[in-house]
């Protein structure tokens, strides 16, 4: 029952907002812990990051995809069903970070299109 409320109360907040606010604020919730973004920044508390920053991301999406469509089926597959096989980056920075674990218990399909779309403006 809880659930079920909170998800109510997410999609009432989403169509409130443009599609564009909605995909800045789920990715703020849900990615900036580990992939910083430059008004995240300040929240590294412990000082470490824990994946290279969103910036770094999108950048590397956009220099191997052709097109957006290819680079947003990459984030969304990628986000859902992480693995090492479909890594576009090094495999150093695995070794470093770890592999990203997949975030289908937190991000909806939904949520993700959304997400996507604002992390490929
Ligand atoms: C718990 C930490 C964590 C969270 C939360 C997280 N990621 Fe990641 N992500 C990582 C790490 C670590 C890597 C680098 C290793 C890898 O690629 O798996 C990564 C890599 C990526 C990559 C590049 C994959 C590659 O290697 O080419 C994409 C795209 C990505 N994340 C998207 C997202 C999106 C979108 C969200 C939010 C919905 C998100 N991540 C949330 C840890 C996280």
């Amino acid at each position: 029952m809880k659930k079920r409320w909170l998800f109510m109360a997410l999609l009432s907040t989403a169509t409130l907002l443009t599609a564009s606010d909605a995909g800045a604020k789920l990715s703020e919730e849900k990615c900036t812990s580990c992939h910083m973004t430059s008004s995240s920044s300040a929240k590294l508390k412990d000082g470490k990051m824990h994946a290279p920053p969103m910036w770094g991301v999108m950048k590397k999406v956009k220099n191997h995809f052709k097109t957006k469509e290819e680079g947003i089926a990459f984030i969304t597959d990628y986000t859902m069903y992480p693995a090492e096989e479909k890594m576009i980056f090094p495999e150093a920075t695995k070794e470093y970070f770890g592999l990203m674990p997949s975030m289908r218990e937190t991000v909806t399909n939904e949520e993700m299109k959304l997400i996507a779309e604002y992390l490929y403006r």
